[in-house]
């Protein structure tokens, strides 16, 4: 197992991780159903009448309330299907497509992987008869004229591998039949399309300029068709195929992977032209979502490339898009660390023609305006519903709305603390209106915490579960989920003041882990081999902890102070207890603690003074 792990790199754990959706893998397993922020279903891994086994979007986790089986997408693949971490590794990244040495895996894995190579392979030669056709066929010159007319280079065309598809039913299909490939085999690329009654096969793409959606492994994926008149549809895309999935594609990132890395920003367009124009004008990290909406998938995905702290600036052609496209996306930037803007271009504008009449500099210049999500959905409320008293009370409606499931306590503060002061509202009006939604839509969540909490206490057969030191669980189950405790942990030496052994190295872990290189539980659960410390980590990541960074802080504290009261007054107490027991056992020992307490003070008193002097 060990031997086998070694092949799979950290970096090719963080990649599989970032591309598969946990929701979507157990699914195939467990009937899910959305309760609040989780999806809980019966669980597989212990009989049971009602539902207590649930899954995290946002963490990537799931956690059985009742069997307290838990974990991230391995383990419910190693668990579930009985499989080694390699084999659950190399399934996932099939159906990602992401690559693994070969050497890595068996027979029937090898046939699965080979179906998807052969089906890049027909994309890739499909690709080499489009380029080819734009230089040599008919209308290839026509094709040619159109990219120029709009722009774009030579060293686009090449950089984006684009091509011509000829006019006619069956150029590609003739091409593909001369090189006998199986046309029901080229099918499932969805280059060709099978005509009613199944009598035989037409080309998809006809008379279009042609660009090859390609994924981050440089692989072609499917493509997209533009016409060069006015007609309808004016694009044309892949179907989804084994090989395309729309909600996960991200069109360009194979060629702005490495600018997106390497300045922590990414844009987000929506068409094939815009990319390749702000391409073509040195603006790099640029991917586009082929006028799908983002998804949660495309954000994870952005994540593994910009980093938690990266920025997302998505860029619409007007403020009605942007205003659609923030107010869906505002759920997925707010847990995570993503900081996110909206960027709405002149009326008119899209990224191409923006670009392409105003130049590279103004753009960045637009862009560092973009607001922030919610300062974006504020200032569009406002511009939407004016300054009047009525305009203001729906501003605050619509608002509060918004505001009121943001997690993290002080962002949500500060915008009300700005949503009031821009509508010149009394901000405890605001914040009580905040307050009664959040309660409202917090029954179902408080109930859960209440489940888990209790059956934690008294149900897991773990060792180290049964000991009493509560608050240092807390702590830890803090520390996974709240990373933005871990400076602060570290600051104040926290994990100093620990007395169970196992809490305190899983401590020690986290913040060499989630602190300093940044891994995230999901990644943790993966790369901790030692039993101990995984069950630890499953059954704490989901505990209900205080949100409210203040209120965790304030347990920090108070623990180190008792802790460090504890310490100084532990040996005395235990004199007098022993004394008022008779207990000379105790009695030795704790004058015994207590002298190498004193000569411990004696010499620290000495190194201060010889320092001083
Ligand atoms: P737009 O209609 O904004 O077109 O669609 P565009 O990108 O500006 O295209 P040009 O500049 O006129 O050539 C945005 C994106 O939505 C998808 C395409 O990916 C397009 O780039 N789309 C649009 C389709 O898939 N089908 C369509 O019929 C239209
Ligand atoms: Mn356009």
């Amino acid at each position: 197992m060990l031997f086998l792990t070694q092949h799979i790199t950290d970096e090719k754990i963080s990649e599989i991780l970032n591309a598969s959706d946990i929701i979507e893998i157990i699914s195939d397993a467990v009937v899910l159903k959305k309760a609040g922020r989780e999806y809980i279903g019966l669980c597989p891994f212990h009989a049971e009448k009602n539902p207590s086994f649930t899954v995290n979007r946002e963490k990537q986790l799931f956690y059985c309330h009742g069997c307290h089986e838990g974990g991230n997408i391995f383990g419910f693949l190693m668990k579930h299907n009985g499989i080694s971490f390699p084999d659950a590794a190399k399934m996932l990244a099939g159906r990602y497509g992401i690559n693994i040495p070969d050497k890595l895996m068996t027979a029937a894995q090898k046939k699965k992987f080979n179906e998807r190579e052969n089906l890049v392979a027909v994309n890739r030669d499909a690709n080499v008869f489009f380029q080819n056709s734009l230089i040599k066929s008919n209308n290839g010159t026509k094709a040619l004229t159109y990219l120029n007319k709009r722009g774009i280079s030579q060293e686009s065309i090449n950089d984006f591998r684009l091509g011509y598809a000829p006019a006619g039913w069956d150029n590609l299909l003739t091409y593909f039949l001369k090189n006998k490939k199986s046309l029901s085999f080229v099918e499932k690329t969805g280059l060709l399309v099978s005509k009613k009654d199944n009598k035989g096969f037409y080309d998809r793409f006809r008379d279009r300029i042609i660009f090859p959606i390609i994924d981050v492994n440089s692989q072609i994926i499917g493509f997209g068709g533009r016409v060069m008149d006015n007609s309808k549809p004016k694009y044309l895309n892949s179907p989804e195929t084994v090989l395309y999935n729309k909600s996960r594609s991200l069109y360009g990132l194979n060629i702005s992977k490495n600018e997106c890395r390497r300045s922590g920003i990414v844009y987000i367009v929506e068409g094939y032209f815009d990319l390749v124009a702000l391409y073509q004008h040195g603006i790099k990290n640029v991917v586009a979502t082929l006028g799908t909406a983002i998804t949660e998938s495309h954000v994870r995905l952005l994540k593994g490339f910009i980093g938690k702290k990266g920025r997302i600036v998505l860029v619409y052609d007007s403020d009605e898009a942007g205003l659609k496209a923030a107010q869906r996306s505002v759920k997925f930037f707010d847990k995570e660390y993503a900081d996110a803007r909206i960027l709405t271009l002149p009326d008119g504008y899209d990224p191409d023609s923006y670009i392409f009449k105003f130049g590279k500099e103004s753009f960045l210049q637009a862009s560092s305006r973009a607001l922030a999500v919610i300062p974006f959905l504020i200032e569009s409320a406002e511009k939407k519903y004016g300054l009047s008293t009525e305009g203001k009370i729906e501003i605050i409606s619509k608002i509060s709305k918004i505001l009121a499931p943001v997690s993290d306590n002080v962002v949500r503060s500060m915008y009300t603390k700005e949503l009031a002061e821009r509508t010149g509202i009394n901000e405890t009006a605001i914040l009580e209106r905040i307050r009664e939604i959040r309660k409202k839509d917090s029954i179902h969540n408080n109930r859960q915490f209440e489940l888990s909490g209790h059956i934690g206490e008294t149900g897991n057969s773990n060792n180290w579960h049964k000991r009493k030191f509560r608050i240092e669980r807390h702590i830890i189950s803090m520390m996974l989920q709240f990373p933005d405790i871990l400076s602060e942990i570290s600051k104040q030496n926290v994990l100093e003041y620990f007395e169970d052994r196992s809490l305190k190295s899983v401590g020690k872990m986290l913040l060499q882990r989630m602190g300093r290189e940044g891994k995230n539980i999901s990644e943790m659960l993966t790369i901790v081999d030692d039993k101990t410390q995984k069950s630890i980590i499953t059954s704490l990541m989901t505990r209900k902890e205080p949100s409210d960074i203040n209120a965790r802080n304030r347990l920090i504290s108070n623990f180190v102070a008792f802790r460090k009261d504890n310490r100084n007054n532990f040996v005395l107490k235990n004199v007098k207890t022993a004394e008022e027991n008779n207990d000379d056992e105790l009695l030795l020992q704790s004058l015994i603690e207590g002298n190498r307490r004193l000569k411990v003070l004696k010499e620290t008193q000495i190194k201060f003074k010889k320092k001083l002097s």
